[in-house]
């Protein structure tokens, strides 16, 4: 399993290029199962998990095209997605224990087939994560669901009937899951309490560029008129506003100044105004970030997880770690999962302040220095943490379990080094 190593304390200065949303990406790939024409991801980003949605849209009879493409001089991916026919209506649980996203085929595939069975996706380290807001939707628009030896089997009938849905939560998968659904079922469906995250904002985008009536985008009650038929579309994918979120603390905590090229400043103002109040420059541009920590003493701020516009839960761990190094106590609270922090007791391996008070909130106080330390992260989001620890602290961090980062962070060492990092990757065999 390859392993990170870096040398901390280098100011980190330059530009950075945000790649395409993976959490829009996913998405936007299952969404192409609903018609037999083609449809071009323009934009897409080049990770493990992509990799791993388009191993299951292979086994259910999709064919993938992939191009190399150039987007202001950077390298991205052109994908085309084109199913003329389903080959398999099951997501096997091989796909599914991989990635818990493998559960957006559900949609779709009832949508498009009328039958589907999926491999309960169970928990994972971040919590229990069940899919209950998503069955009971479906359940309202008629199917039968049954559980069954760990397999979600779905069956529509002669098809989704649209319903009045109100979520209990917002739930970002659910409500990608049941617009999915209900693009193609009779009827009019309205979601209420529907999720607002930008890349739902996506799906609705392509959903509606390939012929579906979806209105209420941005807003929490979303109107789905049903159609008969979905034709394919070209789209582009949005920027990455956790990776970008990632960079701008990377800037931060080594005290210096990135340019986050491709970045969305509107997607990002609750973690802009935490960056701000703590004493760190940051200015919007039109397609850019520019995030300017140069001769700051910055001072800790607290932090609420909440459901977009709300503090992302993805960019948590990051901003638990810029509040190590800065004056004064943070209190950071999670209130979407319930069991994210996991980053913390690596971190105090490496000279770390934080009282975690039972599963919801821990606090921070900032110290003088980290050290160096090999540490192990069970999640993206806390890996990408402890790899900013290691730029902010002296001497060398090993971060294992690669793995991790591989799934949601492009060309991590390349975008590092460029603005000066002293990162390498350790490959080791398997
Ligand atoms: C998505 C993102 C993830 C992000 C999260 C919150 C993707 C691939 N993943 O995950 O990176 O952290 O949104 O912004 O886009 N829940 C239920 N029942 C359900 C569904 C969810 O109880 O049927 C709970 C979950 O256990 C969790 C909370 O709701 O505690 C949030 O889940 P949800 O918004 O659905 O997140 P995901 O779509 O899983």
């Amino acid at each position: 399993m390859d392993k990170i190593k870096i040398k901390g304390g280098k100011q980190l200065i330059g530009k950075i290029y945000i790649s395409g949303a993976k959490n829009a990406a996913l998405p936007l790939i299952c969404a192409s199962l609903l018609t037999d024409e083609t449809v071009t991801l323009t934009n897409m980003p080049m990770l493990s998990d992509i990799n791993a949605m388009n191993a299951l849209l292979k086994q259910l009879g999709t064919q993938i095209d992939a191009f190399d493409d150039f987007i202001d001089g950077h390298k991205t991916k052109t994908y085309s997605y084109r199913t003329p026919k389903l080959t398999s209506l099951v997501a096997p649980y091989d796909y599914v224990r991989k990635m818990r996203a493998s559960y957006y085929v559900l949609g779709p595939l009832l949508a498009r087939e009328k039958r589907v069975e999926l491999s309960l996706p169970g928990g994972c380290a971040i919590g229990a994560r069940p899919m209950d807001i998503h069955l009971s939707a479906l359940e309202q628009m008629g199917a039968k669901i049954e559980i069954k030896n760990g397999y979600v089997h779905a069956d529509a009938g002669e098809g989704l009937k649209g319903a009045h849905i109100i979520f209990r939560f917002a739930s970002v998968g659910a409500t990608c899951n049941i617009l999915m659904a209900a693009v193609l079922a009779s009827g009019t469906t309205k979601i209420e309490n529907a999720a607002k995250e930008p890349e739902i904002g996506d799906l609705i985008d392509l959903l509606n560029e390939m012929g579906a009536k979806i209105s209420g985008r941005d807003s929490s009650v979303l109107t789905i008129e049903g159609v008969k038929k979905l034709h394919g579309a070209r789209h582009k994918v949005i920027s990455d506003r956790i990776e970008a979120g990632s960079y701008a603390v990377a800037a931060a905590i080594t005290r210096g100044r990135i340019e986050l090229l491709n970045a969305d400043a509107s997607t990002l103002q609750t973690p802009i105004n935490v960056l701000r109040k703590m004493g760190v420059a940051v200015e919007e541009k039109e397609n850019a970030l520019i995030v300017d920590a140069r001769n700051k003493e910055l001072t800790g701020q607290d932090i609420m997880t909440d459901v977009y516009p709300g503090f992302p839960t993805d960019l948590q761990a990051q901003f638990l770690a810029l509040m190590l190094t800065s004056k004064g106590a943070s209190m950071i609270s999670e209130t979407i999962f319930e069991n994210r922090f996991m980053h913390v007791p690596e971190l105090l391996r490496m000279g770390a302040n934080i009282n975690v008070h039972g599963h919801a909130s821990a606090i921070v106080r900032g110290v003088d220095k980290l050290y160096g330390a090999p540490v192990m992260a069970t999640d993206l989001r806390a890996s990408f943490a402890l790899v900013l620890a290691g730029l902010a602290a002296e001497g060398e961090t090993i971060v294992n379990r690669v793995y991790h980062l591989d799934r949601g962070y492009e060309l991590l060492e390349e975008k590092l080094k460029g603005v000066g990092a002293d990162i390498e990757r350790i490959k080791e065999p398997d």
